[in-house]
């Protein structure tokens, strides 16, 4: 039995990989209740996504060396980056062993040979079958609950290095899922997140992401259900319908956009163009009176032109997101726009396009929450302080809105209150209770 200790970077994917992989661990016998002091393994599970998500786990794996020396601490390397750099990582001296997205069975065995000073293992082999779909997640937190529904990726997006390190796409059963859910709320989570790399491209057999979503709407006691993150191909009106009409899935969509002009978008591989997207975020808004819509946005891919990225602007501008991730293009290893199109935007241009996005995003934000002043909601309560004050909770409304009320000695987690919004700051409410 060994001290584990493990640490994740990354997406809410990874948040959830990192609990099953705190299962196979506990199942084998081995401790994850230590600090990183006392690990005998350190684990970092890992983002592929982006170079700055590289540049950390460098700059991490360094910072570990001190405890490799002094107390003989072994470091893996799980997720996307193992899977896409397993022999850049194997040859750094301080990396002990690489394990992909797909292999986290295999982990009890690469530790215990690691720690019989096995060097440079790794088990990297990408499943079509694997979903974990039996592994019950060791969850901590006490009220939500993310459950993935399918894993990979068919899209190839060109930009986008997920497919070669999450594989294939593939979901598991209603029934499994339905039954994790129910299981949550036995436990006493109220909230679910459904999650997919592609969650609305959700396939198993003749069941779709509405049979699917309506299906574990059904689950009794689930008070909220959010998805992420969704692709614009896969949003039929019966989904929209569903989530309009079911009370506890709630009324947030993450729409990625990418990028507002249809050359970029179809070099992008996108599926879309922009008058499509368009026509879909004003149908949400229609038919989900309230929705809260939130974006990704690329700025500077390959061969983007001013004018065409004035098009992501007025998109935006149309749009007005609640709120938006906006990213400068960085070239991925394995992806066709790095093969294929040179990286060709200027730094500086690319800094000055996400400063000048980040700049209209902050004002549609300050609108979005300026609507919601003296207005009512629930507010289901996640944590009984803040990270400012003891004398504040914080919850969320239905529209995924961070919510600040004062602490009255009684909230718990997990409390659904009525709130009347009083004050905003750049990125969250502040509410009174009603009693
Ligand atoms: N460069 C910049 N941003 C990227 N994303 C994915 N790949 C890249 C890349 N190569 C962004 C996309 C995606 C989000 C998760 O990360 O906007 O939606
Ligand atoms: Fe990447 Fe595109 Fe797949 Fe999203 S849909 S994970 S951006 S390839």
């Amino acid at each position: 039995m060994a001290g584990i200790y493990i640490e994740t970077y990354g997406c809410q994917m990874n948040e959830y990989d990192s609990e099953l992989v705190k299962t196979i661990l506990h199942e084998n016998h081995h401790d994850l209740h230590g600090a990183e002091e006392d690990a005998d393994v350190i684990l970092l599970n890992t983002c592929a996504v982006r170079e700055n998500a590289f540049n950390k786990i460098f700059s991490r794996v360094g910072n570990l060396k001190h405890l490799r020396r002094s107390h003989k601490v072994k470091v893996g390397i799980l997720g996307c980056m193992a899977q896409n750099i397993k022999n850049k990582l194997l040859e750094n001296p301080n990396i002990d062993f690489c394990v992909g997205p797909d292999n986290y069975r295999e982990l009890p065995e690469l530790i215990q040979k690691s720690l019989g000073k096995t060097k440079n293992e790794s088990s990297t082999r990408l499943s079509k079958e694997e979903t974990y779909s039996d592994v019950q997640p060791t969850r901590e937190d006490s009220i939500n609950a993310w459950i993935a529904i399918m894993r990979g990726c068919d899209n190839f997006c060109t930009f986008c290095v997920v497919p070669f390190t999450r594989g294939r796409e593939r979901s598991r059963s209603v029934e499994s899922i339905v039954s994790e859910a129910t299981q949550a709320v036995k436990e006493g989570k109220k909230q679910v997140t459904l999650l997919g790399q592609n969650v609305n491209s959700y396939k198993n057999g003749e069941d779709d992401f509405c049979t699917l979503i309506e299906a574990v709407s059904e689950v009794k006691g689930l008070q909220r259900i959010r998805f992420t993150s969704p692709h614009p191909k896969d949003f039929p009106d019966h989904l929209l319908h569903l989530i309009a009409q079911k009370e506890n899935i709630c009324k947030q969509i993450h729409l990625p956009l990418q990028a507002g002009n249809t050359e970029v978008l179809t070099r992008m591989k996108r599926d879309y163009s922009r008058e499509e997207f368009l026509h879909l975020a004003q149908k949400m808004r229609k038919l989900i009176p309230g929705v809260s819509l939130s974006t990704d946005i690329i700025v500077g891919f390959p061969g983007e032109r001013d004018d065409q990225f004035e098009d992501t602007a007025s998109l935006m501008e149309e749009v007005r997101f609640d709120s938006a991730y906006i990213f400068k293009y960085s070239p991925r290893e394995g992806t066709y726009a790095l093969k294929h199109y040179p990286d060709d935007v200027h730094e500086d241009e690319k800094k000055r396009r996400i400063i000048k996005l980040n700049e209209m995003q902050r004002k549609h934000t300050t609108e979005s929450l300026s609507r919601m002043l003296g207005l009512e909601c629930e507010v289901l309560v996640e944590r009984e302080e803040t990270h400012l004050s003891k004398e504040q909770c914080q919850g969320r409304t239905d529209q995924g809105t961070t919510v600040v009320i004062p602490q009255n000695g009684s909230l718990k987690c997990g409390d659904q209150v009525r709130v009347i919004i009083k004050d905003k700051t750049a990125h969250v409410l502040i509410g009174e209770l009603i009693s």
